[in-house]
């Protein structure tokens, strides 16, 4: 009932698919080593919801970024899972509503928004799958 199984095999590096579940968006990305880089490169002090990309995802899975598709501003679905070259100025997502910037480790890099997307309970199954929830 809480929890759903996600096959992810077919997302290449570079591509995130958009996810239903309880009722709201999750974004799963699957991050290419330029894309973790990016992330690593950012002093953690100058965030606004100071955290590393490694604390946002799995050990051994560092590739996966597993998030809720919410912007904490007001709640849209900012774009970038799925939309092709919608990612923003800082390579992860971007919020229609009031032009919040997430970057590649969906942390929030500017805009309105006060924290980083929402890193959702979820565990690896096997290398290409996950149970959310
Ligand atoms: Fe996303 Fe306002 S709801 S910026």
């Amino acid at each position: 009932l809480a929890s759903i199984d996600v096959d992810l095999a077919a997302v290449q590096p570079g591509q995130a698919i958009k996810i239903s579940w309880r009722g709201l968006p999750v974004f799963a990305r699957n991050l290419t080593q330029a894309e973790q880089d990016a992330a690593n490169k950012v002093p953690v002090a100058s965030l606004r919801d100071p955290q590393t990309l490694a604390e946002r995802t799995k050990e051994g899975h560092t590739n996966w970024l597993i998030t809720l598709g919410v912007c904490t501003h007001l709640g849209c679905v900012p774009l970038g899972a799925g939309e092709g070259e919608t990612k923003g100025d800082f390579g992860g997502y971007f919020c229609p509503c009031h032009g919040s910037q997430y970057d590649t480790a969906a942390r929030i890099r500017s805009g309105p928004a006060p924290k980083n997307l929402e890193v959702p309970q979820y565990a690896f199954k096997s290398p290409t799958s996950v149970t959310i929830g």
